[in-house]
C-alpha cells in the first residue's frame, strides 16, 4: 500500500548558470551553460517522495504566471496532488538564482515571492490534506507561522513531523517541540546550536534541548543519526559529483518515505544517503531525483 505524505513548502523556478568558480563581491565572471529547472525545496521533496512510491499532497503557493503554470504541471506529471497549492493573485512565483562551479558546488539566492505568502489560514483550509496521512514533511522556505501551524495540526492527528530546517534560521522552542525528526545539514546545525562548531557537541546540545531524533547530513561524509538510544555515523556513498543542488531534498524525501513505510531509522538514513548520492550525479533539482527502482537497485549493487 502506498503511504501518504503531506509536504508543506516552496516551489521555485531554478535559473542555473555554470561558472568556472563562484564570483567574488563586485566581480563579473563569464559563465557557460544556462538552464532552468523546476525546484524549490518543498516541490523537490514532494516530487522525490512521489517518485519513490509515496502518495504526496503538497500545500504551498505559486503566482498566476508562467513559472507557476510550469511548476504545477511538472509536479502533477510526477503524481503530486497539487489540489492544495494556491495561485496567489498578488505575488510572483518563487525564483532561485543558482551558480554552480566546476566541482558541482552551488550557491543559491531565492526570491521567495508567493512562497512567503503561505499562511496558517492556508494550512487550516488544507486540513483535508492531512486525512489518512502517515507523515508531514517541511522545510523553511515558507513563513514559520505556517510551518508551525502545520506541525500543530499534524501533532493533533498523531502524524509524525519531519523538518528539514533549510535555509538555516533560528527556530522557536515551540516549533522544535512539535518536530519528531529534525534533518539539518552541518551549517543549519551550527546555527541551531548557537554557533557550536563541533557537530557531535552541537548535536548533543540540540538533543539535550528536547529534539527527539536528529539526522545531520554531512555531504561527502554521510550522515550522523542521533536518537534517544542510538548514535551512528553512516558513510556517504562514493559517486562522481555533477551538481549538488537538491541533494539534501533527495535525502529528506527518501528518509521520510522509508519512515512512513515503517523502516528503521537506520534504514531511513541509508535511503536518504542513497537518494542524495544519486541526485548529485545528475544536473538539476527535480530532474535529478531518483525513482524507487533506481534507489533499490543502487542499494542492492552495494549489498544493502
Ligand atoms: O534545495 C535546493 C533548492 O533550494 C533549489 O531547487 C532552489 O529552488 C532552492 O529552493
Amino acid at each position: 500500500m502506498n503511504h501518504t505524505l503531506v509536504v508543506v513548502g516552496s516551489l521555485n523556478m531554478d535559473l542555473v548558470v555554470r561558472a568556472p568558480r563562484h564570483p567574488r563581491p563586485g566581480e563579473t565572471l563569464i559563465g557557460s551553460q544556462f538552464q532552468t529547472f523546476p525546484g524549490g525545496k518543498g516541490a523537490n521533496q514532494a516530487v522525490a517522495a512521489a517518485r519513490l512510491g509515496a502518495r504526496v499532497r503538497m500545500i504551498g503557493r505559486v503566482g498566476q504566471d508562467a513559472f507557476g503554470d510550469a511548476l504545477l504541471q511538472t509536479a502533477r506529471q510526477d503524481g503530486v496532488d497539487t489540489t492544495f497549492i494556491r495561485r496567489d493573485p498578488h505575488a510572483a512565483t518563487g525564483v532561485a538564482l543558482i551558480t554552480l562551479d566546476e566541482a558541482g558546488q552551488n550557491t543559491i539566492v531565492v526570491a521567495s515571492g508567493a512562497n512567503m505568502q503561505v499562511s496558517p489560514q492556508d494550512i487550516e483550509q488544507a486540513a483535508a490534506a492531512f486525512e489518512g496521512a502517515s507523515l508531514l514533511l517541511m522545510q523553511l522556505e515558507c513563513p514559520l507561522e505556517a510551518v508551525e501551524a502545520a506541525a500543530e495540526l499534524a501533532r493533533r492527528r498523531g502524524i509524525p513531523v519531519v523538518l528539514n530546517p533549510a535555509p538555516a534560521r533560528p527556530l522557536p522552542q515551540s516549533l522544535l517541540a512539535k518536530v519528531d525528526y529534525l534533518l539539518p545539514n552541518q551549517h543549519e546545525l551550527h546555527l541551531l546550536a548557537e554557533g557550536e562548531a563541533d557537530y557531535h557537541t552541537a548535536a548533543a546540545r540540540l538533543m539535550s534541548n528536547g529534539v527527539r531524533n536528529l539526522v545531520v547530513t554531512l555531504g561527502e561524509e554521510g550522515a550522523l543519526l542521533v536518537a534517544p538510544h542510538t548514535q551512528e555515523k553512516l558513510a556517504a556513498f562514493k559517486v562522481p559529483v555533477v551538481d549538488t543542488v537538491a541533494a539534501g531534498d533527495a535525502f529528506a524525501a527518501a528518509f521520510s518515505v522509508a519512515l512512513a513505510e515503517g523502516k528503521s531509522l537506520r534504514e531511513a538514513v541509508l535511503w536518504g544517503n542513497a537518494a542524495g548520492a544519486i541526485a548529485v550525479t545528475r544536473p538539476g533539482a527535480q530532474p535529478s531525483m531518483p525513482n524507487r527502482e533506481e534507489l533499490i537497485h543502487f542499494l542492492k549493487e552495494r549489498g544493502l
